[in-house]
């Protein structure tokens, strides 16, 4: 048997060398283990002679397992010496262990001792969630091999940033983690984005969690060993084992663990809530007043106006335009819009122009906060500006510098006065292809791309700062980065940082450290506000700093779905609640048709902003009537939800539960939700199922048991005789969905606290044309009973923009028995009127009584009780 096993373990080996030296590696052996109550240490040193794969195994390393909390295990295996790189507290703090016992633990460790593999069980069931037994721990320099057997065809989501299917594939796949530049988002690719982190889910016997907190370059294998054996396999090129093992045992609890371990998001303004519109290549400020006219006269709310690059003089971060948008002008329509409740936002690029006379250049080289290359001259490459510089974000004097920089630009008296910034750009994405840079780039490009590059550093101090002598640029394990090297259109890899780590192990922070450092900017610059942030490129907990966007999609129906995928991998694994996708697409020509159904979609995303290239036509929603009209309505009835969203949204960054979820996380017993990715839900409540056919008018989705009210019209659908029924659902077909509709249904048990913001919804107020506006209008309450009678609902409110609300906020939680509702909850907030002028009960479906109302008026800052 146990032979069988070791050939087993060896074919499996095999299989995944396609492209690598058939070798087998020793593994490691486990000696001096100490171990209590609540950790595990012990050495493991090399097990034979050394298979020296990709590069030079590491002979000792260290394990250290520790019981962090009772559903959180931490299993770290480092060199002894602790020279290989790991990810720098101060950029990724790490949580504290509460020492918990592993008595206690919901997940057990084991491991066997040679060679050393371990396993991770769910202690309550005795599953096991991770077995790295199937092939030896591979540990070298430039590469590490750590393989998990799963169970067949397992239900895998995460590991972006991707646009495949929210649940990943599970033979033949890799996904590659190593922040890019793309010019679209294909499927199967590496995009901006990297979140090592994936959810395993399975189904009636729990959901858990597993981060590996490493930046490496890595590709993650999933697949099945010639042996039928399925697996899941990290393939890094630098970096430590460093798992964490979230229990579970509910999806909602692993979003809250993994928030644990990466950091909350950040709570958003209320008004980023609301829509925005941008275009790349509007040509002058007069276009971009005429664009905001053109909303107001088409009647469809604009909340911010974004300029992208067109706003600069030459692409120069920090500067106008002084004939397409002189700055005293763009200060005055920058006012204007104050004046009328809207907002603006600029984008920020970190390439920064080398140019001695350019006062951000000038200042940045002052105070010595660029990126070196190894001659120690500036490292530089091509960005929009041309020729530029990049911050090294890690250095403190950076930080200093960026927030004069913005503090200067952005002065609220004197400059432009933004409400929030976008920055771009930060993978980071060099426009200089290996070979054809500026003559005066290329001086400091001229290392040949594989020498092997000794960085500076000392072996042996123990700093996690990464080893020396190692080939930076080519490793030879190649991982499947979409450009051909690592340094392709990015930063060189041998680019030493200011803390003596280099861009090879910390490329994939570079947009994390440049979203922290914005933030806190703006922080300096208005210190009681929720600054509003947007950036393209992400590492795990860069929520914590800001909101994010699909990046470059198409104006395409494909790009319509991979939208909702996206949205669910984010939202829902990646503990990153504020997102959305370019709505109609940035690239190519918005069809109309497309146009409008995504208009319709983008008002239930979180992020809502209309964005197009400077090659694609002018897209704005008042461009075709029939987009303009669903817009409206779109964007009526998002506002009219707009604090049910707002309420998702704190809880997010409160306890880190999701804001969109896919159907499972709900129904985690219901098999038929595991691969559905074309309808989501928004907040517990709300189950969204857009057309996502090409032209057509028409869309089958998926209604799980229970009771459900169609958000529109209020008819009930309890009806769970389909002959199409999966396990307890239905699959709803709806036709004649209009290019203004789309298919929306309440979740019986639930209670939504609505705005009366909109004409058509019978609450005979003119449409609110901003969130301000929304903010003041009164409530009316939808009670959706579940097939007992009940429901429940909350509502968080707030001033919508300070940092710290505490004292000055409500949390109410609204309750329905059947005749009652009861609202109790913390009322901290000062309404100023704002109160609930109607409760609506839909038909319970028990009494035959139909749909009930009563009006009146019921105060918002106390607690109250409706009788029916
Ligand atoms: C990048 C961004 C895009 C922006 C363009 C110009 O491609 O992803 O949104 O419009 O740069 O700044």
């Amino acid at each position: 048997m146990i032979m069988m096993l070791k050939l087993l373990a060896l074919l499996s080996l095999f299989s995944i060398a396609s492209a690598a030296p058939l070798a087998t590696c020793p593994g490691y052996r486990v000696t001096n283990v100490q171990s209590g109550d609540s950790y595990l240490v012990a050495d493991l040193t090399l097990a034979g002679t050394s298979c020296n794969l990709y590069s030079e195994d590491i002979t000792n390393l260290r394990l250290t397992v520790e019981y962090q909390t009772d559903t959180r295990l931490h299993v770290l295996i480092e060199d002894r010496e602790q020279n290989v790189f790991q990810i720098q507290d101060s950029i990724l703090p790490r949580p504290p262990s509460q020492n918990s016992s592993s008595q206690t633990a919901a997940l057990r460790f084991t491991y066997e001792a040679n060679p050393f593999s371990f396993k991770v069980t769910r202690a309550s069931t005795g599953d096991v969630l991770f077995d790295t037994s199937p092939s030896p721990l591979i540990f070298e320099t430039q590469y590490l091999r750590l393989r998990t057997r799963l169970p067949p065809n397992p239900n895998l989501y995460g590991l972006g940033e991707h646009s495949d299917s929210f649940r990943l594939p599970t033979s033949g796949y890799k996904r590659t983690l190593w922040n890019s530049e793309a010019p679209y988002i294909p499927q199967n690719q590496n995009l901006y984005g990297s979140h090592p982190v994936y959810f395993e889910h399975r189904g009636g016997t729990g959901t858990h969690g597993v981060f590996l907190r490493s930046a490496a370059g890595m590709d993650i294998v999933i697949g099945k060993s010639d042996a039928g054996e399925q697996y899941l396999e990290y393939n890094t090129i630098g970096g430590v084992v460093d798992l964490y093992f979230l229990a579970g045992p509910g999806p909602e609890e692993v979003s809250k663990q993994y928030a644990e371990v990466v950091g909350l998001p950040a709570m958003m303004p209320y008004w980023s809530l609301g829509f925005h519109q941008c275009k790349y290549g509007w040509p002058d400020l007069g276009h971009v007043k005429q664009v905001v006219k053109n909303y107001s006269d088409a009647g469809i709310p604009l909340e911010a106006l974004w300029d992208d690059i067109d706003y600069m003089d030459n692409k120069l971060d920090f500067s106008t335009d002084p004939v397409r948008y002189p700055k005293d002008q763009l200060k005055g329509f920058v006012e204007e819009l104050h004046g009328k409740d809207m907002r603006y936002v600029q984008i920020l690029d970190p390439g920064i122009r080398y140019k001695s006379d350019y006062g951000p250049f000038k200042r940045g080289a002052e105070k010595n906060v660029f990126l070196k290359a190894a001659d120690g001259s500036w490292y530089r490459g091509l960005q929009w500006p041309g020729e530029v510089v990049w911050p090294d974000w890690i250095a403190p004097q950076t930080k200093e510098w960026w927030t004069t920089e913005i503090l200067t630009f952005y002065d609220p008296n004197n400059g432009i006065d933004v409400d929030g910034l976008w920055i771009d750009m930060n993978e980071a994405s060099n426009m200089c292809a290996d070979t054809t840079c500026l003559s005066s780039a290329q001086e400091t490009r001229s290392l040949p791309q594989s020498q092997t590059v000794i960085s500076p550093r000392a072996p042996g101090d123990g700093q996690h700062l990464g080893l020396p002598n190692r080939d930076l640029f080519t490793p030879q394990y190649q991982i499947a980065n979409h450009y051909p090297t690592l340094s392709s259109r990015t930063l060189f890899t041998n680019i030493t940082n200011s803390d003596g780590s280099t861009q090879y192990d910390t490329h994939n922070l570079y947009a994390l450290t440049m979203s922290s450092v914005s933030r806190s900017a703006l922080l300096s610059r208005s210190p009681t506000k929720r600054p509003f942030l947007l950036t393209r490129s992400t590492f795990s907990g860069s929520s914590r700093f800001a909101a994010h966007w699909f990046g470059d999609n198409f104006s395409s129906w494909v790009d319509y779905r991979a939208s909702i995928r996206q949205l669910l991998s984010f939202s829902a694994v990646h503990n990153y609640p504020m997102v959305g996708s370019d709505v109609c697409g940035f690239n190519g020509q918005a069809q109309e048709k497309m146009c409008a159904r995504w208009a319709i979609l983008g008002a239930w995303q979180p992020f809502y902003r209309n964005h197009a290239d400077i090659s694609a036509p002018d897209q704005e929603f008042y461009r075709w009537s029939s987009v303009a009209a669903a817009a409206r309505k779109a964007i009526a009835t998002r506002y009219r939800l707009l604090d049910y969203i707002y309420t998702g949204l704190y809880f997010a960054s409160k306890t880190g539960e999701s804001l969109v979820k896919p159907l499972w996380f709900l129904y985690p017993e219901d098999a038929a939700t595991f691969a559905i990715d074309t309808q989501f839900l928004l907040g517990d409540s709300l189950l969204v199922s857009p057309v996502v056919e090409d032209d057509v008018q028409s869309v089958s989705f998926y209604l799980p048991q229970g009771v459900w009210y169609d958000f529109f019209t209020h008819s009930r659908i309890s009806d769970q005789t389909s002959a199409s029924a999966g396990a307890g659902g239905q699959t709803i077909t709806v036709t004649g969905v209009d290019w203004d509709q789309i298919p929306v249904y309440i979740r019986g048990g639930s209670i939504l606290p609505l705005r009366l913001s909109d004409a058509s919804s019978d609450s005979g107020q003119e449409q609110a044309m901003t969130t301000k506006e929304v903010h003041q209008r009164n409530f009316e309450i939808i009670i959706a009973p579940d097939q007992n009678g009940k429901a429940k609902g909350r509502l968080y409110l707030d001033d919508g923009e300070s940092l710290d609300s505490s004292g000055r906020e409500s949390e109410i939680e609204f309750r329905w028995d059947g005749a009652r509702l009861e609202a109790r909850g913390k009322f901290g907030y000062d309404t100023k009127g704002v109160v609930v002028v109607r409760v609506v009960v839909l038909d319970d479906g028990v009494n035959g009584n139909g749909e009930r109302k009563v009006e009146g008026e019921w105060g918002l800052m106390g607690g109250f009780t409706v009788s029916f």
